[in-house]
């Protein structure tokens, strides 16, 4: 089974980026820390990370040339207001789950708005790096 990881804009500043809310580890530890469990639960991870909003849309539409089973995705920022990522993720027909590391709904207004979530499998917020583990499960369980 293969699964699409793919962050957002900002996501490969984790360590450094508000780690108060964030978390102090790096986005390299927690693929690192992702691959390993991939491999224990038979899970072949693609990881991809971009801040730019076309990059994210054609490593979406590569999920599906590429016969992904699945895709997680922390889209960040995007995550509020892009029209053009949540038409990717519906364009592929893929199963998605939506992650973030932070609980959107206990902090500012403007996160609690997910142009994605529509278009997603399910959404799995505020647990930290343990999200993506979360979601992988959440995929082949
Ligand atoms: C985030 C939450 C978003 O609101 C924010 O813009 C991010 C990270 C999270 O993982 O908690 O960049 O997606």
């Amino acid at each position: 089974m293969k699964i699409f990881v793919i962050n957002g804009p900002n996501l490969d500043m984790l360590g450094v980026r508000e780690p108060e809310i964030y978390g102090s580890d790096t986005l390299e530890s927690i693929n690192a820390e992702l691959a390993d469990y991939c491999t224990s639960v038979g899970v072949e991870p693609v990881f991809m990370q971009s801040n730019s909003e076309g990059e994210l849309v054609n490593i979406i539409h590569s999920a599906y040339t590429e016969k992904a089973d699945g895709i997680v995705i922390n889209a960040g920022a995007y995550t509020h207001y892009s029209v053009a990522i949540r038409d990717a993720i519906a364009a592929t027909g893929l199963p998605c789950v939506e992650v973030h590391l932070s609980n959107v709904h206990k902090r500012e207004e403007f996160r609690h708005k997910s142009m994605i979530s529509a278009v997603c499998t399910g959404v799995i917020c505020g647990f930290g790096k343990k999200v993506y583990r979360l979601a992988i499960d959440a995929l082949i369980l």
